[in-house]
C-alpha cells in the first residue's frame, strides 16, 4: 500500500486541501501520514479512517519512508527539506504548493484540466516534482483554456484584481480589521441618513490615515483602497507576480521554447479569496464571439461562460458570488473596438481552490493511479 505524507495541512491552503480531500473521499486506498514541525505526537486530523499520530516533519528518515509527500508548508520548508531528502537518495514523488521548485527544469507545474498530457509525459519520463502553479495563472488558464488548447492566442494581457488571501491568512484578518475600523469609526454618521456625504468621506479618509489604522501586513489601507503592487520587483519594472504570468503559463503549457507573450499589472483589492482578472487578447484568427464562447465553454467542466449583460454579470461575475466554489465564470466577452482580432473578457476564481489546493489534490490522484498501474 502506498504511503503518502502530508506536511503543512493545518495552514490555509492545507486546510482547504484537507476539506476537499475529505469531501471527495480521497483518503481511501493508501496509508496517509500527517507530519508537522510543531505538533508531532498529537492525534492526526479526522480523515474518516484511523491514522497514526502526527509525525515530526523535520525527521528526514521518517519523510524518506513516504512514496509521495504533499507539502503546503511553504517555501522555507521546501528549501530546507526537499534537497536534504533527495541527498539521502529519496526517490519518491514531491507535490508542493510553494513556488520554490516551480521553474526548475525537472518540475512540472500541475493543472490537469489544462496540461494532463504534460503531467502524464513527465511521469513516463520519471520526473518526480509536481508543483502547484501561481493562483492567478492557474485561474486564467482555467478560464481561457479553450483558446490556449486551440493555439488561438497571439499575445495577451491580464490585469488582475487579487484577493487578500493571496498574501496569506493574516492579511485576510487585517483586511477585515480595516473594514471594521472604518465601519466602527463611521457608525454615528452612517446611522444618520441626513449626514453630509462629504463629511462621511472626510471621516473615512481620516480613519485610513490614522497611525493606529491596522496596516502591519499590507503596509497600506486595502479596505476602501487598493494596492497596485504584488510581490517583489524583478527586471524591467515588472513585479514577480507579473513575471509569473508569462513564465508559468508557458511552462504549464510546455511551450517555453515557443512562448506566448503575456504581461499585465497585478493589483491587490479588498476581496477575501477570489482573484479576478481582465484580459485583452490578440487572437490569431478573427473568430466570432459565438465561436469563442463555444470554444471556452467546451474546454472543461468548471468554466462558466456568462452572457455579456448586466444582470448575469452583477449576479455571477464577482468574488462574492464565486467564493468557496470550483466554478470559474468568464464574462464581459466582446471584441474591442481596436480591431476584429482583439478580444476582452473578465474572469473570477477562488484562489484557494483552483488557485492552490485543487490541482494538488488532483495530481495526487493522478500519481497514485500511475503508481498503482
Ligand atoms: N502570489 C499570489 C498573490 C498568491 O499574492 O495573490 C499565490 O499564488
Amino acid at each position: 500500500m502506498l504511503k503518502v505524507g502530508f506536511v503543512g495541512w493545518r495552514g490555509m491552503v492545507g486546510s482547504v486541501l484537507m476539506n476537499r480531500m475529505r469531501a471527495e473521499n480521497d483518503f481511501e486506498g493508501y496509508e496517509a501520514l500527517f507530519f508537522s514541525t510543531t505538533q508531532a505526537g498529537k492525534p492526526a486530523p479526522d480523515i474518516g479512517t484511523p491514522a497514526p499520530a502526527v509525525q515530526d516533519a523535520t525527521d528526514i528518515d521518517r519523510l524518506a519512508g513516504m512514496d509521495i509527500i504533499v507539502s503546503c508548508q511553504g517555501g522555507a520548508y521546501t528549501e530546507k527539506y526537499y534537497p536534504a531528502l533527495r541527498r539521502q537518495g529519496w526517490k519518491g514523488y514531491w507535490i508542493d504548493a510553494a513556488s520554490t521548485l516551480r521553474m526548475e527544469p525537472d518540475s512540472v507545474i500541475v493543472l490537469d484540466p489544462v496540461n494532463l498530457e504534460v503531467i502524464q509525459n513527465a511521469l513516463a519520463r520519471g520526473l518526480r516534482q509536481f508543483i502547484g502553479g501561481n493562483c492567478t495563472v492557474s485561474l486564467m488558464l482555467m478560464a481561457l483554456g479553450g483558446l490556449f488548447a486551440q493555439d488561438l492566442i497571439e499575445w495577451m494581457t491580464s490585469m488582475t484584481y487579487q484577493a487578500a488571501s493571496g498574501a496569506g491568512a493574516r492579511n485576510m484578518r487585517e483586511l477585515v480589521a480595516q473594514m471594521a475600523a472604518i465601519g466602527n469609526g463611521c457608525a454615528g454618521l452612517l446611522e444618520d441618513p441626513a449626514s453630509a456625504i462629504l463629511e462621511l468621506d472626510r471621516r473615512v479618509s481620516r480613519i485610513l490615515s490614522d497611525p493606529d489604522f491596522p496596516t502591519q501586513r499590507f503596509g497600506a489601507p486595502l479596505a476602501a483602497s487598493l494596492i497596485a503592487w504584488i510581490d517583489r520587483p524583478v527586471e524591467a519594472g515588472q513585479t514577480r507576480e507579473e513575471w509569473k504570468g508569462y513564465a508559468e503559463t508557458n511552462k504549464i503549457l510546455d511551450r517555453s521554447d515557443n512562448p506566448i507573450p503575456i504581461d499585465g499589472l497585478c493589483v491587490r483589492i479588498g476581496a477575501m479569496r477570489c482573484h479576478s482578472q481582465a484580459f485583452t487578447i490578440r487572437l490569431k484568427k478573427d473568430l466570432s464571439v459565438d465561436e469563442i464562447r463555444q470554444i471556452l465553454a467546451a474546454h472543461n467542466q468548471w468554466v462558466r461562460v456568462l452572457e455579456n449583460e448586466r444582470k448575469e454579470t452583477v449576479a455571477r461575475l464577482s468574488p462574492a458570488a464565486v467564493s468557496g466554489t470550483l466554478q470559474v465564470p468568464i464574462g464581459r466577452i466582446r471584441k474591442l473596438n481596436i480591431g476584429p482580432r482583439y478580444l476582452t473578457a473578465f474572469s473570477v476564481g477562488d484562489q484557494l481552490l483552483w488557485g492552490a489546493a485543487e490541482p494538488l489534490r488532483r495530481v495526487l490522484k493522478i500519481i497514485r493511479e500511475y503508481l498503482e498501474g
